[in-house]
C-alpha cells in the first residue's frame, strides 16, 4: 500500500452541511508533487452549494475549500519550480489529462478530466480533499507562485473569486476598452473582486445589488462608479440600455430579463454564478438587443498566475473577514444570507486540534447595523440602446430574489425607494495597504518568518473588522 501523510480538516459528512473535525490521509508526495502546510483557505459560495449537496453531485465526506495560501514543506525529485519555504497558492483545479487540444490551449479547466480541488477522483485513484486542512498535496503543475507583495489571508480569494471574474473579463473583450461600462450583479466575494478589476481596467462599473446596504462600501471602498438598488423600479428604468458588459454572480435563482434590460444593443451577460436551478433565457431582448448570454469557468492555470501577478502590479486583494476553522459552520449560515464583507477566509493555523476547539470561545454573533445611506444609481444616459417595450422593470424584478426563497423575495418587495446621489469622488483603485514584505525567491524563505507577518496583518484586520461593527475574535 502506498505511503500516505496524515491530515486533519473540517468536513461536511451530510446535506445538513455542518462541518466538523475529520482525520485523513493524503498521498505521499510524488516526483511531481509539491506538499504545501496551508495557511488560509477563503470561503467560497461553492464550498457552500457543495456541503450541502445543493448541486446533487457531492460525495461525502467533503473537505471543501479552493482558495488556499501556504508554504511548501516537501518537493518531489522533478519538482522544478518550486523549493521548501516557497509562498504558493492552490485554486479549484488539481488535474487534468494535459495533453488534449484544450489542455495544449492552456486551458485545463475545461479538460474532461479535470480534477477538481474537492469532490473530485485524484489521478491515482483516491479521493480529493480540499483546503480547509492543515496539508495538501498537488501536482506541481497546479500549483501558483504568490506574488510577494499580495498577503497571504487577503489574497487567498483570488484563486478562486479572483480568476473566476477575470478570465471572463479578458475572453469577453472587457479588458481592453476603457471607459466602457460594467455592470455587476450581486456584490459578494466574486463581485466585489470584479468591481476592483473593473476599475484596473478602466471600466466604468455600476454594481446592481438589491439592497442600498453595501452601497457606501462599493463607492467608497471598492471603487465602483454607481449603485442600483434592484428592488427601486426608478433606479431599473434609469439604468435600461446603458451597460455594455455585465458580470452575474448571484449564487440564486433570478430573472435574466432585468440584467438584459440594462445592456445596451450587443451587450453582453456573462453569468459566472451557478444557482442549483436552471434560469429562464429571455429571447426577446436577445434578440431584439443583438445580445448575448455566456458563461465561464474560473481559468486555466497559466491564465490563474498571470492573473495573480497583475493582482501583485495593481495591489488589488480581496476584502475579508479571517475566521478561526471552528467558526466556519456560523460563517458558512451568515455567507447564505450574503452577511460577509465580501470573503470569510479561514486562518488554518488559529486551530489545529479538537482540544483547542473545546477551550475555545464561542464564535461572536455581532452585526452591523444597516446602512443609513440612500442611493440612487447614476448610470449615465440611455440614449444608444432600444427600449425594449416588453421589458417592464417592475415585473422583471419582482422574481429577482429566489422563487424559492420566500425571505429573500420579501426583502425585495420591501426595500425603500432611494432618492440622494453618491457619486464617487475618484475612480482610481486605492491600492491596500502593503505591509507584508516577504520574497518568494527567497529560497530557503522560512516558515517562522510568514508566520510573524501573517501575525501582524490578523491584527491588523481584527482592528478593522471591529471599527466596522463586526467582531471576529476574542
Ligand atoms: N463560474 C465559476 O467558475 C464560479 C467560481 C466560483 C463561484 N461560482 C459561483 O458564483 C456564485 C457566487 O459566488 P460567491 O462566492 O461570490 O457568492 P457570495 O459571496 O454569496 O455572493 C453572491 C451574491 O449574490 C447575491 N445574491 C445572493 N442570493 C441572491 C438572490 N436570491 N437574489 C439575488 N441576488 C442574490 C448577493 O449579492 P447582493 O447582496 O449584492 O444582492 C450575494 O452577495 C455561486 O453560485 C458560486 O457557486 C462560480
Ligand atoms: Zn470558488
Ligand atoms: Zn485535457
Amino acid at each position: 500500500m502506498a505511503a500516505t501523510q496524515k491530515a486533519f480538516g473540517w468536513a461536511a459528512k451530510d446535506a445538513s452541511g455542518v462541518l466538523s473535525p475529520f482525520h485523513f490521509s493524503r498521498r505521499e508526495n510524488g516526483a511531481e508533487d509539491v506538499t504545501i502546510k496551508v495557511l488560509y483557505c477563503g470561503v467560497c459560495h461553492s464550498d457552500l452549494h457543495n456541503a450541502k449537496n445543493e448541486w446533487g453531485f457531492t460525495n461525502y465526506p467533503l473537505v471543501p475549500g479552493h482558495e488556499m495560501v501556504g508554504t511548501v514543506t516537501k518537493t518531489g525529485e522533478n519538482v522544478q519550480k518550486f523549493k521548501v519555504g516557497d509562498r504558493v497558492g492552490v485554486g479549484v483545479i488539481v488535474g487534468s489529462c494535459r495533453t488534449c487540444s484544450i489542455c495544449e490551449q492552456d486551458l485545463e479547466n475545461y479538460c474532461p478530466k479535470l480534477v477538481f480541488t474537492y469532490n473530485s477522483l485524484d489521478k491515482d485513484g483516491t479521493k480529493t480533499y480540499g483546503g480547509y486542512s492543515d496539508i495538501i498535496v498537488v501536482d506541481q503543475h497546479f500549483v501558483l507562485r504568490f506574488p510577494e507583495n499580495i498577503p497571504s489571508d487577503s489574497g487567498a480569494p483570488l484563486l478562486c473569486a479572483g480568476i473566476t471574474v477575470y478570465s471572463p473579463m479578458k475572453y469577453y473583450g472587457m479588458i481592453d476598452q476603457p471607459g466602457k461600462h460594467l455592470g455587476v450583479a450581486g456584490l459578494g466575494g466574486l463581485g466585489h473582486v470584479a468591481v476592483k478589476f473593473g476599475k484596473a481596467f478602466g471600466l466604468k462599473v455600476t454594481v446592481i445589488s438589491r439592497s442600498s446596504e453595501k452601497a457606501d462600501e462599493a463607492i467608497n471602498k471598492l471603487g465602483a462608479d454607481a449603485f442600483i438598488v434592484s428592488s427601486d423600479p426608478a433606479q431599473l428604468k434609469s439604468a435600461l440600455g446603458t451597460m455594455d458588459f455585465i458580470i452575474d454572480t448571484i449564487a440564486a435563482v433570478h430573472s435574466l430579463d432585468p440584467l438584459l434590460g440594462f445592456l445596451k444593443m450587443n451587450g453582453k451577460l456573462i453569468t459566472v454564478g451557478l444557482p442549483n436551478k436552471p434560469l429562464e433565457l429571455p429571447i426577446f431582448p436577445l434578440v431584439l438587443g443583438r445580445k448575448l448570454v455566456g458563461g465561464s469557468d474560473i481559468g486555466g492555470i497559466k491564465e490563474t498566475q498571470e492573473m495573480l501577478d497583475f493582482c501583485g502590479k495593481h495591489g488589488i486583494t480581496s476584502d475579508i473577514e479571517l475566521i478561526r476553522m471552528d467558526e466556519i459552520n456560523t460563517a458558512m449560515e451568515r455567507l447564505a444570507k450574503s452577511d460577509v464583507r465580501y470573503r470569510f477566509v479561514i486562518d488554518i493555523e488559529a486551530i489545529s486540534s479538537e482540544t483547542t476547539i473545546a477551550q475555545r470561545p464561542a464564535y461572536h454573533q455581532s452585526r452591523r447595523p444597516p446602512h443609513a445611506s440612500k442611493v440612487q444609481n447614476s448610470t449615465g444616459d440611455n440614449t444608444e440602446s432600444p427600449q425594449p417595450h416588453y421589458l417592464d422593470p417592475v415585473a422583471s424584478w419582482s422574481s429577482y430574489g429566489s422563487p424559492h426563497d420566500p425571505k429573500a423575495h420579501k426583502s425585495f418587495e420591501s426595500s425603500t425607494a432611494h432618492t440622494s446621489k453618491v457619486q464617487r469622488p475618484s475612480s482610481e483603485q486605492k491600492p491596500p495597504s502593503q505591509d507584508l514584505s516577504i520574497s518568494t525567491s527567497q529560497v530557503t524563505l522560512q516558515t517562522e518568518e510568514i508566520k510573524e507577518a501573517e501575525q501582524r496583518r490578523r491584527g491588523k484586520n481584527r482592528i478593522l473588522s471591529q471599527k466596522r461593527g463586526y467582531v471576529m475574535r476574542h
